[in-house]
């Protein structure tokens, strides 16, 4: 018998696999060496091209990058008009930056149960909780699935409400044939390392319209309404700060890491692809664990793989099976604790715990297994053994 290396076994691995790791190669570090030896190191001209580069890539017309994705959200809620006495509605299962962004503008989120399948915000949950103070939808792509967006898009036609799509998950992600980024009213990405590309710590919003973009870029320099280069290049002085806005600049050495990551990013969704496939093989032949689905219409990014555990046919909970995954060397990880079970929401907002049964239901079973593009077939395979041994030793 294979011991667990809970109980003092041998692990599957001898070192810790991540549930997520970025890739760097010598091209990215050429490239970010080169603009330091140049004369712009903050917001200069390789800024413009990485945004561009983006935009194209997506197929939006504009892009604007920030420094986080939590700071290109909170530009988003600030573009969008959010302010005190709006609301908006947004999925209990993500980070809590998404949130956030409403709370940091003075507004009100407000959570629409998920899809069971998907875990993506359920379409009929949001349009139950819009009311007369309602601004935004911000559905999140989880995981990379592209949530059900044209139902959303519908119902922000019909109210006047403003889409604003996290898809930190979901670079390179299509929804009907569409790709991410080119859809929604505004797009928000992440550029932080476990993502698809990375610039560090980094973030993008897309969009088709000119007045969007323009509010993000003032809001991401201050509320100024020129930027330094142009004044510098222009011989001006003068300036105006119309808006309260904040210090949310990427650097042209952040955007020269973002230029050289983005032209890997096709080959890199291939190799995420190839692992999902890999894993779902294995997966769906074993009983006690229900890998992720991929809906027919859209194709995922597949920025993590949250695996549910059928609890019912196991004899231990989620904690007890993620930490026989962690002492087999396997750097599992949980995504998300919903956001309004956490204190700060339970305090500001009054929740209780049970106001969003499915979510709340899915995150008792979550674990993420390790998931990106620089994983060996080696890895792979450590992970399939680990929760075949894990699982084998747990189910009833
Ligand atoms: C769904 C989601 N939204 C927002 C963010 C915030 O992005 P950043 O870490 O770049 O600020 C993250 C990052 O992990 C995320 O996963």
């Amino acid at each position: 018998m294979n011991d667990l290396a809970i109980h003092g076994g041998r692990p599957v691995r001898d070192t810790l696999l991540p549930y997520g790791h970025q890739s760097i190669d010598e091209e990215d570090i050429q490239a970010v060496v080169k603009v330091l030896r140049s004369d712009w190191i903050t917001t200069g001209p390789t800024v413009g091209e990485f945004e561009e580069a983006f935009a194209g890539y997506v197929g939006a017309r504009h892009a604007v990058s920030f420094s986080s994705g939590t700071a290109a959200l909170h530009g988003a809620a600030f573009a969008a008009g959010l302010e005190p006495a709006a609301e908006a509605i947004t999925t209990p299962l993500t980070f809590c930056a998404t949130a956030n962004c409403v709370v940091y503008q003075g507004a009100t989120p407000v959570f629409a149960d998920v899809c069971t399948d998907t875990l993506n915000i359920d379409p009929q949950e949001v349009a139950r909780r819009i009311t007369t103070n309602t601004r935004a939808i911000l559905p999140v792509d989880y995981a990379g699935h592209p949530a059900d967006l044209d139902p959303i898009l519908d119902l922000a036609d019909r109210h006047n409400l403003v889409v604003i799509e996290d898809a930190s998950h979901a670079l390179g992600a299509d929804y009907k044939g569409r790709r991410v980024g080119s859809i929604s009213h505004m797009t928000v990405f992440s550029f932080h390392p476990v993502k698809h590309v990375t610039t560090g710590e980094g973030g993008m919003v897309t969009t088709d319209r000119p007045e969007l973009a323009a509010r993000l870029r003032l809001f991401r320099n201050h509320g100024i309404n020129s930027d330094a280069r142009q004044s510098q290049t222009a011989g001006q002085w003068y300036y105006e700060m119309v808006a309260l806005g904040y210090n949310y600049r990427l650097t042209d050495i952040a955007s020269a890491l973002g230029l050289a990551q983005l032209r890997k990013l096709e080959t890199n969704l291939v190799r995420r692809r190839q692992i999902a496939r890999l894993y779902e093989a294995t997966f769906s032949e074993m009983p006690g664990v229900i890998h992720p689905p991929e809906r027919p219409e859209v194709t995922s990014a597949w920025h993590l793989y949250p695996i549910r555990l059928d609890l019912p046919a196991l004899r231990f909970c989620r904690a007890e099976v993620f930490a026989a995954l962690r002492a087999e060397n396997i750097g599992v990880n949980v995504h998300y604790i919903p956001v309004h079970q956490h204190p700060f929401y339970r305090e500001r907002f009054g929740y209780k715990g049970g106001e969003y049964p499915r979510a709340e239901a899915a995150y008792d079973s979550l674990i993420s297994l390790p998931m990106f593009h620089g994983m060996t077939g080696r890895d792979v395979q450590d992970v399939i053994d680990s929760i075949d041994k894990v699982i084998g030793y747990c189910r009833r």
